[in-house]
C-alpha cells in the first residue's frame, strides 16, 4: 500500500441527532451537524477557509424527490461558490466522501475540506423505503427475484448458522448489546435498552387494560413474535437497523496546518476500499471479501494490526453483519465472532468493545450519513468525550468499517494520534 502523499487530519466533527424528524428539512439536519462540527474545533476555525465539500448521500432523489444534494447542503451552510460533490456508494456513501476528501488533501489540491453525510428516509412509508434501498442491489436479477435487504442479510445469517452453529439467540445478543450502548448515546435514535422497551410495553398494556405480557427477561421478550416481529427469518425487528434521518460532518485539513486548529487532532492512518460481485455469485456468504480487502489495505497503510485497534465502529445494518465484520476485520477467527458477542467480549465493558455508539442498530442508520457518523464516535472516544459510554484506557487508535449493499462496496478507515 502506498502512503498518503501528505498527511491528513480531522480537526472537527459533529452530527445531528439521528431519528425520525417529520417537521425538519434535510438541510436543517445538515446545519445541526455543521454547527456542532464548527464548535468542536479546539482553537476555532473560519469556515470561509473551507475550499471544497464532499457529501455522502445515497438517494435523496427517491427518498425526498431532491437530487443534486451537494450544492444544496453547501448553500445551507453558506459555502457557495465552493466546489461541492455528491458521493454515492449506497450505505457507505459518506465513507466514499471521506475518502474523496482525504485524496483531495493528500494530492495537494486543497488544504481544508468539509466532508459530510446526509439522508432523510422517514418521509416515505416503510414499504417504499424498502424498495428504495433495494435499488442498491442488482436491479436486473435480485430485485425481480424478490430480494430486499432484510432478505439478503437473512441469507447471510442462515448460511452462517449452518456453517458455524450460531443460533437466533446469537443475533439477539448483538441487538441487546447495541441497544445497551445506544441508551448511553444522546444522539441515538433508540435511547432505550431492550429491557426498558419491554417494561414500557408492559406498562402500556396495563394502562390500556389489556393482559400484561409475562416476559421474565429480555430474551423471552425477544422470542415473542408479537414483540419482536420476524422480518426475514432469522432477522427479527430487533436485528434490523431502523429507518432514520440524520447528518454528520467532518473537517479535514492537511497535516502541516493541523496544529493551527487543535493539539489533539485525529489523523488518517489508513484508508482502504474494495468492491465485490453481488451476493448470488459468491461461493461463501459468511464473509465479505471486500471488507477483508479494504481492511488489509487500511492496516497495511497504517502499519497497525487488528490488536492495536481500541475503538471500532462496524457496519451492523443487521445484527449478523456485526458478527461477520468482527471476523473480516481480524478481531476474531472465522466462526468465532458469534460466541464473542454471546459471551460479552464485544460489549461496552468487554475486552474488545464493538460499536460503543450503539451502532447502526440503535444509534440509527440514515444510510448516506452512517459512515461519517461512525467517524464522529471514534473522534469522541479518542478525545475522551464520549460521556457515560467512554471506553476505558488510552483510546489511541480507532477504526470504521462501512459497507455498501451486502459488500459490493466496503470502506475501512483507521485513525490515530501523532
Ligand atoms: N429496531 C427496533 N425497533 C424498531 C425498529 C428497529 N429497526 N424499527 C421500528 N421499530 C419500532 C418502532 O419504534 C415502533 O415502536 P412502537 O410501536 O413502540 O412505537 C415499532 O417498531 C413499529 O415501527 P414501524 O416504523 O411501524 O416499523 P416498520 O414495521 O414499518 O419497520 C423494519 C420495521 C424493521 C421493517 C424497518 O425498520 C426496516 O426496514 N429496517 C431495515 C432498514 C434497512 O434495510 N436499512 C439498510 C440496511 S442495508
Amino acid at each position: 500500500m502506498k502512503k498518503l502523499n501528505r498527511g491528513v487530519a480531522i480537526v472537527g466533527a459533529g452530527m445531528s441527532k439521528f431519528g425520525a424528524f417529520p417537521g425538519r428539512a434535510t438541510r436543517d439536519l445538515f446545519v445541526d451537524a455543521f454547527t456542532e462540527m464548527q464548535g468542536s474545533v479546539d482553537k476555532g476555525v473560519d469556515v470561509n477557509d473551507i475550499e471544497a465539500i464532499f457529501i455522502g448521500n445515497y438517494s435523496s432523489d427517491l427518498f425526498e424527490g431532491q437530487g443534486h444534494t451537494a450544492p444544496f447542503m453547501t448553500d445551507a451552510v453558506g459555502l457557495t461558490p465552493r466546489p461541492a460533490t455528491r458521493c454515492e456508494d449506497a450505505c457507505a456513501s459518506s465513507s466514499a466522501a471521506l475518502r474523496s476528501g482525504i485524496m483531495a488533501i493528500a494530492s495537494g489540491m486543497y488544504d481544508m475540506v468539509l466532508v459530510g453525510g446526509i439522508e432523510k428516509m422517514t418521509d416515505l412509508p416503510t414499504s417504499e423505503v424498502t424498495d428504495t434501498l433495494a435499488t442498491a442491489s442488482d436491479a436486473l436479477y435480485d430485485v425481480p427475484a424478490g430480494y430486499t435487504f432484510p432478505g439478503f442479510y437473512a441469507s447471510i445469517a442462515t448460511a452462517y448458522m449452518d456453517k458455524y452453529g450460531a443460533t437466533p439467540e446469537s443475533w439477539m445478543s448483538v441487538g441487546i448489546k447495541n441497544h445497551n450502548s445506544g441508551s448511553l448515546n444522546p444522539k441515538a435514535q433508540f435511547g432505550q435498552r431492550i429491557i426498558d422497551i419491554m417494561a414500557d410495553k408492559k406498562k402500556g398494556a396495563e394502562k390500556k387494560g389489556k393482559p400484561i405480557p409475562t416476559w421474565a427477561d429480555e430474551m423471552e421478550f425477544m422470542h415473542d413474535p408479537r414483540a419482536n416481529l420476524i422480518i426475514a427469518w432469522p432477522m427479527r425487528l430487533f436485528d434490523c437497523s431502523p429507518v432514520s434521518d440524520g447528518a454528520a460532518t467532518l473537517l479535514l485539513v492537511s497535516e502541516d496546518i493541523a496544529k493551527n486548529f487543535s493539539d489533539n487532532a485525529m489523523y488518517i492512518l489508513g484508508s482502504g476500499q474494495a468492491s465485490d460481485v453481488t451476493l448470488r455469485y459468491r461461493s461463501d456468504l459468511t464473509t465479505l471479501s471486500s471488507a477483508k480487502a479494504a481492511a488489509q489495505q487500511a492496516y497495511e497503510q497504517a502499519g497497525v494490526t487488528p490488536q492495536d485497534i481500541k475503538v471500532a465502529e462496524v457496519h451492523d445494518c443487521f445484527t449478523v453483519a456485526e458478527v461477520v465484520a468482527t471476523e473480516d476485520l481480524g478481531f476474531f477467527k472465522a466462526g468465532q465472532g458469534f460466541e464473542a458477542a454471546e459471551e460479552g467480549i464485544t460489549s461496552l465493558r468487554g475486552p474488545r468493545p464493538i460499536n460503543s455508539s450503539g451502532g447502526l442498530k440503535s444509534k440509527g442508520h440514515p444510510v448516506g450519513a452512517s459512515g461519517a457518523g461512525q467517524v464522529v464516535e471514534v473522534w469522541k472516544q479518542m478525545r475522551g468525550e464520549a460521556g457515560e459510554r467512554q471506553l476505558e484506557g488510552d483510546i489511541d487508535i480507532g477504526l470504521t468499517h462501512n459497507v455498501g449493499g451486502t459488500g459490493e462496496s466496503c470502506f475501512v478507515h483507521i485513525f490515530g494520534r501523532k
